[in-house]
């Protein structure tokens, strides 16, 4: 058995001694299986593999310092796949099927869940695919649903602290009427070449501005992004933005720090008016900004003058964190304790 550096992993593939699988066929869901194996046997005619009819979650449980292990707002993950599956003509999963598979494949896989103290936590990943067999461009009549776990460290390297983003004018992630607020594979695929562009640039991640006029703000690569400023939380209203559950959270958490709220289309240029501004989402948490690099234009638009998180990403960073460990209450009804008997 690997013995895991906790503290040391990074956001990856750790191989886990179960998953859980759920088939549709015949117009209805099945039983929940577990497996101990980590391939998939698919028709080479499956319209996930040519017409990408595919869509996925991203969810985290954490061991908590009291022992308990908690799970972060599964049901709105549940939700949200709900609603990709209608985007791309999938059956929904239930919210009760969705639950008892995660619940399960963490209860299976408990070793790997990281201690409280390395910061690590426990990824889980949903996905539903078309397993069915088709030529001609139409939803399959099979489709499976599967559920890994993973461990992992944070998403950008050195935790907690400011990264730098460029935004990639030639390369868009999500077209207005597109796939982009659907959590479908299609748009990651979309995002890899500005990705690297990003990265081989020396940047953290590249940004993006939307697809019609490239004129305001959509995301932070696989991140939603938000800004502050005059006690505000600031956050982009989009048809092709992925609804972020950890935006959701961060928005109630800043009214109930007595913060306004203001989801509304971002002009580009309003980035020099920023205080703060962060990327959030499940693996990169809050991931505060330190500066984004308009790589056409030139302009640079410069968040943190210090290169250092501020107050507000952090005050709403360790509420955020708090919650999950179960230290703060949690007002919200997000968490739920994992029966582990
Ligand atoms: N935006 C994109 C494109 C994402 O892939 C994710 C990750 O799921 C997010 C935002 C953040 O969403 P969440 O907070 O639900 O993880
Ligand atoms: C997130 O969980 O925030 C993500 O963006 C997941 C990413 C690895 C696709």
């Amino acid at each position: 058995m690997q013995q895991l550096d906790w503290a040391n992993l990074p956001f990856g593939y750790v191989p886990s001694d179960y998953n859980v699988r759920c088939y549709y066929r015949n117009g209805r869901w099945g039983e929940v299986e577990v497996t101990s194996s980590d391939t998939i046997n698919i028709h080479m005619a499956a319209t996930c593999l040519h017409y990408s009819q595919e869509g996925f979650e991203g969810l985290k449980a954490f061991r908590c310092p009291d022992g308990k292990v908690r799970i972060f707002r599964m049901q709105a993950n549940a939700e949200r796949l709900q609603n990709t599956c209608r985007g791309i003509l999938m059956p929904e999963l239930p919210t009760e099927r969705f639950c008892e598979m995660v619940r399960r494949v963490i209860s299976l896989n408990t070793r790997l869940i990281p201690p409280y103290e390395s910061g690590a936590s426990l990824y889980i990943r949903p996905l539903i695919i078309g397993t069915g067999a088709q030529v001609g461009v139409r939803a399959a009549d099979e489709y499976l649903c599967v559920m890994f776990v993973s461990p992992v460290g944070p998403y950008f390297k050195g935790g907690f602290a400011t990264n730098n983003y460029a935004i990639v004018r030639q390369y868009d992630r999500a077209a207005p009427l597109g796939t982009g607020a659907y959590k479908v594979g299609s748009n990651y695929v979309a995002s890899l070449l500005a990705n690297k562009l990003a990265h081989d640039k020396g940047y953290s991640c590249e940004f993006y501005l939307d697809a019609k006029e490239k004129r305001y703000i959509e995301e932070c690569g696989a991140a939603n992004f938000f800004g502050i400023k005059n006690n505000t939380y600031v956050t982009p209203k989009s048809t092709s933005v992925l609804p972020s559950i950890t935006n959701r959270s961060l928005q109630q958490l800043a009214r109930d720090l007595g913060m306004a709220v203001e989801c509304r289309p971002i002009p580009v240029e309003e980035l020099d008016t920023f205080e703060e501004a962060g990327a959030c989402g499940t693996a990169a948490v809050i991931s505060p900004i330190g500066k984004i690099d308009d790589l056409d234009t030139g302009k640079s638009y410069v968040i943190s003058k210090d290169g250092q998180p501020g107050p507000v990403c952090e005050r709403l960073y360790h509420l955020y964190r708090d919650i999950q460990y179960g230290i703060q209450p949690d007002k919200h009804g997000w968490v739920e304790v994992l029966d582990l008997d």
